[in-house]
């Protein structure tokens, strides 16, 4: 019979095998399976794992200092922190389709990374969070997800274009077992709880070309809408819940001045498996809240709209 401190003993033992004296890296994404590994990693062999926290320029309001805070910080994790939103953000320059973008972004984060590991010539294996749906998920071939019309993975051709032995401590764990580690392995509730953040982040989430300025903008209003959903005790009844930016304008008055302003969409969604999604029927009172602070604290905008479109047809992200 399988239990949490066994697993943990037994984890570690084996990574401590499998590992001998040589050195980790790993990509922090600051998602959940990336932090759990970091974290069990780091339980296994301290300072021989070093974690490369890659910012893009389109993560959340504060994901690196908070990521920084966890790891560096609290747990005592090596992290190194690259901030590599201006090469993001020039090689987005001008490229409004969303697949596109996608490419775009998995492919500077490769670089990026690889940089990283070039100056850490000690490091023999790349350790990632795969879970077991992903390992089922690659095996199966054409599964529903591997299927999917959009390009799913942001770190696609990581472990090709690097030299490293690759390293999954996760491999077996369903996602609600990886959480159950977390929280053994003292993580934060909040990171071990959280939504799903896609690989290329508020690059999907502002429609066509992505610009620093839409960036900030939908940062503060996705912030905003996140704040209000745990306040409210919604945050954790729904399976993901995002801001996006629309790059459209449209008329408004503030006192007795005309404006002409951008808009956001608010999405909440509630799944099981993302597959399929009902949009969550948040109560108005929250949405009210929500709108009325986006409103008045994020400038550059006038209007809030919620997103009352179901999957399928329409997809979870925008884009
Ligand atoms: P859709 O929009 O296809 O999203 O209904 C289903 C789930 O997948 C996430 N998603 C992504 N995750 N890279 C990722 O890592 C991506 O390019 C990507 N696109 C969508 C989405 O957030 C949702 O959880």
């Amino acid at each position: 019979d399988w239990t949490m401190p066994d697993f943990i003993g037994e984890a570690i033992a084996r990574i401590r095998a499998q590992v001998g004296d040589e050195e980790v890296i790993l990509g922090l994404s600051g998602g959940v399976d990336s932090s759990v590994a970091a974290a069990l990693i780091h339980r296994a062999i301290g300072d021989r794992l070093t974690c490369v926290f890659v910012d893009n320029g389109l993560l959340r309001l504060n994901e690196a200092e908070q990521v920084m805070a966890t790891f560096a910080r609290n747990l005592g994790v090596k992290v190194i922190h690259v901030d590599a939103s201006e090469r993001f953000l020039s090689a987005l320059a001008g490229v409004a389709d969303p697949e596109q973008k996608r490419r775009i972004i998995g492919r500077i984060f490769v670089e990026v990374f690889q940089e990283e590991a070039a100056k850490l010539p000690r490091a023999r294996w790349l350790a990632q969070g795969t879970i077991y749906p992903d390992v089922i998920e690659s095996a199966g071939g054409k599964t529903k997800k591997a299927a999917s019309i959009k390009s799913h993975h942001n770190v696609g051709g990581l472990p090709e274009t690097l030299n490293l032995k690759l390293l999954e401590p996760l491999r077996e764990l369903f996602k609600d077992e990886v959480r159950e580690l977390g929280i053994a392995l003292g993580l934060p509730h909040d990171m071990v709880y959280r939504h799903p953040f896609p690989g290329p982040g508020l690059g999907v989430r502002i429609l066509g070309e992505v610009k620093r300025e839409y960036a900030d903008t939908l940062r503060q209003a996705d912030a905003i809408f996140i704040d209000e959903l745990r306040r409210a005790d919604w945050y954790d009844k729904v399976s993901q819940a995002f801001a996006v930016f629309l790059p459209v304008r449209s008329v408004g008055v503030m006192g007795d001045a005309r404006t002409y302003e951008h808009v956001i969409a608010l999405r909440a969604v509630q799944t099981q498996d993302f597959m399929t999604a009902h949009w969550a029927e948040l109560p108005h009172a929250l949405l009210a809240q929500v709108s009325h602070r986006i409103i008045n604290e994020v400038a550059g905008v006038n209007r809030v709209v919620y997103d009352i479109s179901g999957k399928p047809p329409a997809t979870i992200e925008w884009e």
